[in-house]
């Protein structure tokens, strides 16, 4: 029986990982290779909650209250499109999963490494996980551009705590990606990173 693969792309905004996503689904089509493209938060009930809160601001939201949101939005995931994907044994593609959680909310005060744990008691662990970073310059110059917010400051030692918690992440499935490159480079160095898991020739 084929089990399916996990597929995940991580990293902070504006590193392509939702176009090398989208690519590598295209690809997979052309060779014939059942997949599906997820993508987290979800238009579920949860991820509608979390993209309230995204575009409204936190509004005494409590970190407490947002990581327990991004998880129960991902237990639904798991439970309604994860898993029963990956039973039809297809290959599924996640723009983010709960690499995100763990450097997002992390970055809030939460152990990183606890919430990776958490999360791996009910969702699957994915088969290759591939870390999306710009070099620090064009990283910095795109963390910049998102200062429309009152906390400026705040906001940007954020996402530089984000990142680097990103970084951090060892494991056998683990894989970094520079996204510096044109668009089908890096997709030629996506397709080299997950090419293993693949009997076919990508
Ligand atoms: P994003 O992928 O940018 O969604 P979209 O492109 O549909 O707007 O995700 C929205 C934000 O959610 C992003 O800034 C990262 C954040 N996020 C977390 O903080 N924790 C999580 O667990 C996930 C999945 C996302």
């Amino acid at each position: 029986m084929n089990l399916g693969l996990l597929i995940v792309f991580e990293g902070i905004d504006g590193t392509g990982k939702s176009t090398q996503c989208k690519m590598l689904s295209e690809r997979l089509s052309e060779k014939g290779i059942g997949n599906i493209s997820l993508a987290e938060p979800t238009r579920g009930e949860w991820g509608m909650k979390i993209r309230q809160l995204l575009t409204e601001g936190r509004n005494g939201i409590s970190p407490e209250e947002e990581l327990a949101w991004f998880i129960n939005d991902r237990k639904e995931d798991v439970e309604l499109n994860i898993n029963p994907a990956l039973k039809e044994g297809k290959v599924v593609l996640m723009d983010r999963y709960y690499f995100s959680t763990a450097a997002y909310q992390g970055a809030l005060g939460f152990d990183p490494k606890q919430i990776r744990e958490d999360n791996e008691k009910f969702a699957p662990v994915p088969d290759r996980v591939l870390i999306f970073h710009n070099s620090p310059e064009k990283s910095l110059e795109r963390i910049e551009s998102s200062r429309e917010e009152k906390s400026v400051f705040e906001k940007r030692d954020y996402l530089i705590d984000v990142q680097n918690i990103f970084k951090s992440f060892t494991g056998a499935n683990i894989r970094f990606v520079s996204s510096d490159a044109s668009l089908e480079d890096v997709h030629a160095q996506v397709l080299c990173e997950v090419q293993d898991l693949f009997e076919l020739k990508l």
